[in-house]
């Protein structure tokens, strides 16, 4: 169900579609049916349904699932009503809530379970705080007794507003069951919807047999209504990746300021200082240390390599390397197709995009290298650049083997630079060089001897 509209919010965007970790809170509903192997996902939209479903048609991990409109929203039942036509009659049906981003793959394959083809599976939770939620009405307002009914709260007596058992949204049942069910559905209630949680009801009057299953995970079954819940839902969803990341192994500094947006795979030895970000698909090899304020995204960064505070990566979809034992930043940036080799230098202010840097190649200060394939033990002198750019189209510069590039340096691509070859500082090079040629392109040096400058006539 992802038709509501989320009016706490207060955005012009769909609840569904704010982000929980990087991705949309809907996706993860739907990255969890997959992995519990549903047949057919069927999502109901309503509020911004055109903007939900090309979010999915385009993010899906998996298949992309099948939508039913519910124009307007009736309520939770009304909803389920108009997926049901798109649920074949043979399956169990889990039915889910969009805004409901955590919800665990054991908990639903349990309920499931419980639900064995022919029973009424509730996922249940105990809270000190259960205003607003639908009560568990049991036989005998026993602990274990059957269940009867869910009882909204506009609708719940005091006696039954007391009661601590809510119902979280979450439910498996027999589509043959369920659709019969949904039929047979009124909006006769004090919020004239047509309440899902009253299939509970029939189910006690048919004999069909009904199961809560408890969960006491609460972050599991939160929803997100406000930005507040969607802040602090975000924090414990990353306070569980830092801990699953500790568990390999991995070092952070403090994992209450840790942000992974993502997927994340470490070596052994990893260690994370503080404000780290890591987005996309990112890999760390054994040893690599990331200094505090890095933002990594798509990138591999290979075995003993150190990434040194407030260094911004993104390999977007090109990617970015990193080399084993290379030194990055502070302050440095790799963009998509920078392709560093082992044990290369980039220092501060140094930015390199679409660019291979051989072994050993170093930029150690305030430098561009743009379309630029650099090689071995090359040095790239401070305020270097390659002009990439003609105005119209790229163009690559080739940097040889040894070669050594002064200070202040602008390479006009496209240009070759002979292996062991010098550009003095301050030059301009537009044309190819000779390997092992000194190239300087500035004007000569000139100086006058015992200079007098300009002086102030004397006072009268
Ligand atoms: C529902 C349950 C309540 C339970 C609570 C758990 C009903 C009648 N009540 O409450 O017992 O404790 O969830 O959070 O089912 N939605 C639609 N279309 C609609 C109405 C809702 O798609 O017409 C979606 C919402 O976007 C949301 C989900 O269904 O994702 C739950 O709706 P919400 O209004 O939050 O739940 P309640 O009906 O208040
Ligand atoms: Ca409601």
């Amino acid at each position: 169900m992802a038709a509501g509209k989320g009016t706490r919010m207060k955005s012009s965007m769909p609840k569904v579609l704010h982000r929980l970790g990087g991705r949309a809170l809907v996706a993860h509903v739907i990255d969890t049916a997959t992995r519990i192997g549903a047949r057919n996902i069927v999502v109901v939209t309503g509020h911004g349904a055109a903007d939900v479903e090309a979010a999915l048609e385009g993010a899906a991990a998996g298949a992309t699932p099948s939508f039913a409109r519910q124009v307007p929203q009736l309520g939770t039942g009304h909803a389920v009503q108009q997926a049901a036509p798109l649920l074949p009659d043979d399956g169990t049906v889990v039915v889910l809530s969009g805004d409901v981003p955590l919800i665990g793959e054991s908990t639903l394959r349990a309920l499931v379970a419980q639900s064995a083809g022919r029973r009424l599976a509730l996922l249940t939770i105990r809270t000190p705080n259960p205003k607003g939620y639908g009560r568990i009405i049991r036989a005998e307002g026993q602990d274990d007794g059957e269940v009867l009914a869910i009882v909204e709260e506009k609708d719940a007596t005091q006696a039954q507003r007391a009661i601590d058992e809510v119902y979280t949204g979450v439910m498996a049942v027999p589509s043959r069951l369920l659709k019969a069910w949904l039929a047979r559905l009124d909006n006769k209630n004090a919020q004239g919807e047509y309440y899902l949680t009253d299939v509970v009801g029939f189910a006690s009057v048919d004999g069909v047999p009904i199961v809560a299953h408890r969960t006491d995970d609460a972050i599991e079954v939160l929803g997100v209504n406000s930005p507040s819940q969607l802040a602090a839902l975000e924090r414990a969803f990353q306070l569980r990746q830092a801990e699953a990341l500790m568990d390999q192994g991995v070092r952070l500094a403090d994992p209450a300021r840790f942000d992974l947006r993502g997927t994340l795979a470490c070596e052994a030895d990893v260690e994370i200082d503080i404000n780290c970000v890591f987005e996309g698909a990112v890999s760390l090899g054994a040893g690599v240390t990331v200094g505090a304020n890095c933002v990594i995204a798509n990138a591999r960064i290979e075995t003993g390599s150190v990434i040194h505070p407030f260094t911004h990566i993104d390999g977007e979809k090109a990617g970015v390397t990193v080399g084993a034992g290379s030194l990055v930043g502070p302050f440095a940036r790799l963009r998509p197709g920078a392709r560093l080799g082992a044990e290369v230098h980039i220092g501060n202010f140094v930015e390199v995009k679409n660019s291979t840097l051989a072994a050993g190649a170093k930029a150690n200060h305030l430098a561009y290298l743009g379309d630029a394939t650099v090689g071995e033990r090359v040095n790239y002198g401070a305020g270097s650049i390659t002009a990439n750019y003609d105005g119209a189209n790229k163009h690559r510069t080739i940097i040889g083997d040894d070669v050594h590039v002064g200070s202040n340096c602008v390479l006009v691509a496209p240009v070759t630079i002979g292996a062991g070859g010098t550009v003095g500082g301050g030059s301009t090079v537009t044309k190819s060089t000779e390997p092992g040629a000194l190239t300087i392109s500035r004007a000569r040096q000139t100086s006058f001897p015992n200079w007098q400058r300009p002086k102030k006539a004397p006072k009268a």
